[in-house]
């Protein structure tokens, strides 16, 4: 849902006269998000990292070489384009990443649009190294489910060199997506994507099975800054308390793992929900050095042991 902001400043393309230097649009952009009171939390946390991510985007550059192309000057088609994109960031409220069209992630590039949620899990950081201490071995058959664009699937096939990795979602519009980063990555391989409510498509198991499934409360997305609204809610919403999916994922994930198997799963706010519900689980949480939480671990032997008071 693309709603209209209460801003009414416009932004006419009569500025290019009034604008020289790269520096010149990014400081107006900054200026405007202000000013408009957008919200920031989809790759970037402030106003001048949003202007300039649009600039260079508009201006095909890369995020290399930033310092030295301040001071350069524009043409008036390339401050157009560029006044475009900051007038649809502000009217529309979309996050930027829709308005590149991609996102970074575990330090690697993904294509994203409307159909994906836009990657930002703190699971980008157990990625990076490797998910340890929680792997005794290196796995061979991992499953990002709830996958979406595939950042998280993606990421671990790079993290485990001889890994096979399937990708799985509900959504056939998310995986397209993932299914065109899996092509841009050259992982086809051994990445695949296959379309499934949690396990009901899969035949396997997995060494570990890695989720950031839906899982915001009704109150928590209700209150969302419009720039979340521009996401899929089948990417965010998971029923009154936002454990819907995650208690059925408890009750099944077992089966759908080797022995010594583990389950990383993010729940955000949602976490205090989870140990409500499940005082006696012993769910171990990470932390994180980047920030995040609401991430935790379970081994296959404690997702059976405990399998009587998740079946509840
Ligand atoms: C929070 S997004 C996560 C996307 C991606 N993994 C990431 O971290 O950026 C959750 C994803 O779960 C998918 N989903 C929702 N319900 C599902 C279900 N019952 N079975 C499988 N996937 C589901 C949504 O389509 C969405 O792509």
């Amino acid at each position: 849902m693309n709603t209209v902001s209460n801003s009414t400043a416009k932004i006419l393309p009569e500025l290019v006269e009034h604008l020289y230097t790269v520096r010149d649009y990014i400081r107006f952009g900054t200026s405007r998000f202000n000013e408009a009171d957008l919200y920031f939390g989809h790759g970037n946390d402030n106003a001048w990292d949003d202007a300039l991510a649009l600039v260079l985007h508009a201006l095909h550059l890369g995020r290399e070489g930033r310092e030295q192309i301040l001071d350069a000057r524009l043409t008036p088609s390339e401050g157009r384009a560029i006044l475009a994109l900051f007038t649809r960031r502000i009217e529309g409220r979309i996050p930027v990443p829709y308005l590149t069209g991609e996102a970074w992630f575990a330090g690697l590039k993904f294509k994203v649009d409307a159909r994906v949620l836009i990657p930002r899990s703190p699971i980008a950081e157990l990625v990076e190294g490797g998910f340890a201490p929680w792997l005794a071995d290196e796995p061979m058959a991992v499953l990002d489910l709830c996958t979406g664009g595939g950042c998280i699937g993606i990421g671990c096939a790079y993290a485990f060199p001889t890994a096979e990795v399937v990708l799985s979602d509900i959504s056939a519009d998310a995986l397209v997506v993932a299914g065109e980063n899996i092509v841009q990555h050259k992982l086809s391989s051994r990445v695949s994507a296959l379309e499934s409510d949690l396990f009901a498509n899969i035949d396997q198991r997995f060494d570990l099975i890695v989720s950031n499934p839906p899982y915001v409360d009704a109150a928590d997305y209700g209150a969302m800054p419009e720039e979340y609204h521009c996401e899929p809610a089948l990417a965010l919403e998971s029923g009154e308390d936002g454990l819907d999916f995650t208690r059925r994922l408890l009750r099944e994930a077992a089966a759908y793992l080797n022995e010594g198997g583990v389950l990383v799963v993010e729940v955000g706010n949602s976490a205090v929900h989870l140990e409500q519900a499940f005082p006696a689980v012993p769910f171990t949480w990470l932390e994180f050095e980047r920030g995040g939480f609401g991430v935790f671990v379970l081994t296959q032997a404690e997702l059976i042991e405990h399998e009587a008071v998740f079946s509840q």
